[in-house]
């Protein structure tokens, strides 16, 4: 085992989802952060003095004096970068995603733009880590590669439902109240979205539904409603469930608390479902508990009625739903292929 640091590169450092990552990987064991870009306007300048600071606690000083490079695949190579995160919007991805692949860089994306390819895995390593291995059909070892993570609703509805897979789940309703944050900065008007909900958040249904199929490889009905709501961070989610078997709530309980990784990563929570049966948890305002902050998925209010369960989820968008996935899909992609 090789205990080296891979350098890597940020792709969109200044958005929402970059911010995170330039967080986490500000002090991470295995990888150091050694190139940093965002739009054109922002190249030369310092990271602190060109970002609006949106996370809810202070910037790691390590960040303040980075300089914004240029979005330059010869420059990243030169620095010797290896890993991509990429948290570019998913027009923007559609393109330089599959170029950086090409040119060789092993890319962990946050962006739809490549979720639905064939060969190209939405991975949740607590969830559906062999699928990693989709990417010797894209052409590694010899090339680079592309993995993606889920869209961040169902990032948090694939780690309550995969403990709950061996019920065999025939249909899947659930309904969103999803943060700001998962709009990016400045995502939304003020005007349009305080004191108010807003009912329709444009494609997210439809890719709650393909996502968790892929993911967790089932084929249920899916029947999914997701509102934009005016919180910071952390999306809220309700489900109902009909199962094959009959399935008692303590089933439900005890499948949540024996679901641990198997793989020791940095970024996997213990404990990684956190069930309470206190009456009013999980709030969007315990998205940064847990350890590592933000990567625990909380699960509450389990009821049953008429054979069917229901339950309340909290996940992160921006940490568990975002950038802490892609860095822990990256921890798994070096441990898998025994990189470390
Ligand atoms: N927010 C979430 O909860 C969430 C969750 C899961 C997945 N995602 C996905 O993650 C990606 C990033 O989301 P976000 O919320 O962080 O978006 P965002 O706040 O809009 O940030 C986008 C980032 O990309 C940079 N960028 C934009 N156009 C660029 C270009 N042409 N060339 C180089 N850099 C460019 C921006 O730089 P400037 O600041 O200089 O413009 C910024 O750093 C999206 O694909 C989104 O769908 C988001």
């Amino acid at each position: 085992m090789e205990n080296r640091k891979f350098k890597v590169a940020v792709i969109g450092a200044t958005g929402a989802v970059g911010q995170v990552f330039m967080w986490m990987l500000s002090d991470h064991p295995w990888f150091e952060l050694s190139y940093v870009t965002a739009s054109a306007a922002r190249v030369g300048q310092k990271y602190a003095a060109t970002v609006h600071w949106v996370m809810p606690f202070e910037m790691p000083e390590v960040l303040r004096d980075m300089e914004v490079r240029e979005f330059n695949f010869e420059a990243m190579k030169k620095e010797g970068v290896q890993i991509v995160f990429s948290a570019l919007p998913a027009a923007v991805a559609r393109e330089a995603e599959p170029q950086m692949r090409a040119n060789g860089f092993y890319v962990f994306s946050n962006a739809a733009a490549m979720r639905y390819d064939k060969d190209v895995p939405i991975l949740i390593p607590e969830t559906n880590s062999e699928q990693l291995e989709l990417i010797r059909n894209q052409g590694y070892p010899q090339t680079g590669f592309c993995v993606t993570n889920a869209n961040c609703v169902t990032t948090g509805l694939a780690m309550a439902l995969a403990p709950l897979r061996k019920f065999g789940i025939k249909t899947i309703t659930i309904n969103s109240y999803q943060s700001v944050s998962g709009a990016g900065y400045p995502g939304l008007s003020s005007f349009d979205i305080t004191d108010n909900c807003i009912p329709y958040i444009g494609g997210e249904e439809e890719k709650i539904e393909k996502e968790i199929k892929k993911i967790l490889s089932i084929d249920p009905d899916v029947y999914a409603y997701t509102v934009r709501v005016p919180v910071m961070f952390g999306h809220l989610e309700t489900v109902w469930l009909d199962f094959e078997k009959d399935v008692e709530i303590d089933d439900v309980i005890s499948a949540w608390e024996n679901f641990k990784e198997a793989n020791d990563l940095p970024s996997t929570p213990a404990q990684p479902v956190v069930y309470s049966s206190e009456p009013t948890f999980p709030q969007p305002k315990y998205a940064f508990w847990g350890t590592p902050k933000g990567m625990v998925v909380y699960t509450g209010r389990l009821k049953k009625k008429n054979g069917k369960i229901g339950f309340v989820l909290l996940v992160n968008n921006i940490v568990k739903g975002a950038a802490g996935g892609s860095i822990q899909n990256a921890e798994a992609f070096v441990t898998r292929f025994g990189l470390r």
